[in-house]
């Protein structure tokens, strides 16, 4: 495949292949006995050594079929070069991965220049693999359209806020946004990982996500599954909303399910993302 350029689909196939051989090896690890974890950014952030294994055989994969490519990983950094970036969070929910909460996935996103063009995300405890590409977007190979509840009092919305490491600053102001949304919505949850909320999102299981502190190794695949299902991904910075472009690598997101716009929601991102907010 040197030197052409290879469609959506096939940059797809590989990307899926590369999650599945990920996630058994993760999967080999997750509820084993004794497993250590670390912290890396404070105690808050933990990672394990099946991160460090996923991300390898996800990266052998990749090179198996695009020998020397550009690829991004959370756990190794960059390496190679290439028309395509490839980026690799090999455990998206570690946190819940390492004291064996089954949310968790593998990540993996092809993007050609500023555009990403295929995106996989695969839960192996569930056997769920969202996927997307030129085609459309798929759960387990069945098309998926992000339809859901569009009205607050019947939303379910997946945030982890105010996240812990945004506390410091504008403490009160926070958690009275946090009991807005409790106020105003069916209901709220954290599930643990950017990657599979924005996943259930795209499958109308749930109806919003937001976040902070977002890497594209975290939300480049799983914004764009939920683009080509039909949903909405937007983000923000300065206290507004960010042009679309290349926004893999904006840190505040924000997705919901075709034709709901919550209010509430872009008014909370728009006030955490002041300048003055530090989120
Ligand atoms: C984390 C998860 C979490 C989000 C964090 C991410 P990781 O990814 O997606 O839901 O709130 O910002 O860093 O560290 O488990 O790969």
């Amino acid at each position: 495949m040197t030197g052409e350029i290879a469609s959506s689909v096939v940059l797809g196939d590989i990307a899926e292949r590369a999650a599945r051989e990920a996630g058994a090896v993760a999967a080999e690890g997750f509820r084993s006995p004794g497993m250590a974890f670390e912290t890396k950014n404070g105690f808050h952030d933990f990672v394990t050594e099946y991160d460090g294994r996923s991300e390898q055989r996800a990266r052998a994969v990749i090179e198996q079929h695009l020998p020397g490519a550009h690829i991004v990983g959370e756990e190794e950094g960059a390496s190679g070069q290439g028309e395509i970036t490839w980026y690799i969070d090999p455990i998206d929910g570690t946190s819940n991965f390492a004291r064996g909460i089954a949310l968790w996935g593998v990540v993996i996103a092809a993007v050609r220049g500023d555009e990403v063009v295929a995106g996989v995300v695969y839960d192996p405890v569930a056997d769920q693999l969202w996927r997307a590409d030129e085609r459309g977007a798929f759960l387990n190979g069945a098309a998926l359209r992000a339809r859901g509840m569009t009205v607050p009092e019947r939303a379910t919305v997946l945030a982890t806020f105010p996240p812990a490491n945004t506390l410091v600053t504008r403490r009160i102001e926070k958690l009275e946004a946090l009991a807005q949304l409790a106020d105003g919505f069916a209901h709220v949850r954290d599930l643990g990982s950017a990657a599979i909320a924005l996943c259930y999102v795209a499958t109308g299981w749930a109806d919003a996500n937001f976040g902070f502190n977002i890497h594209p190794w975290d939300v480049a695949a799983p914004a764009f599954i939920l683009r080509q299902a039909g949903g909405v991904y937007r983000s923000y910075g300065d206290g507004q909303l960010l042009p679309e472009s290349r926004d893999h690598h904006n840190s505040v997101y924000f997705g919901t399910v075709t034709d709901a716009d919550f209010p509430l929601i872009d008014a909370i991102l728009r006030s955490q993302t002041r300048t003055d907010a530090s989120v």
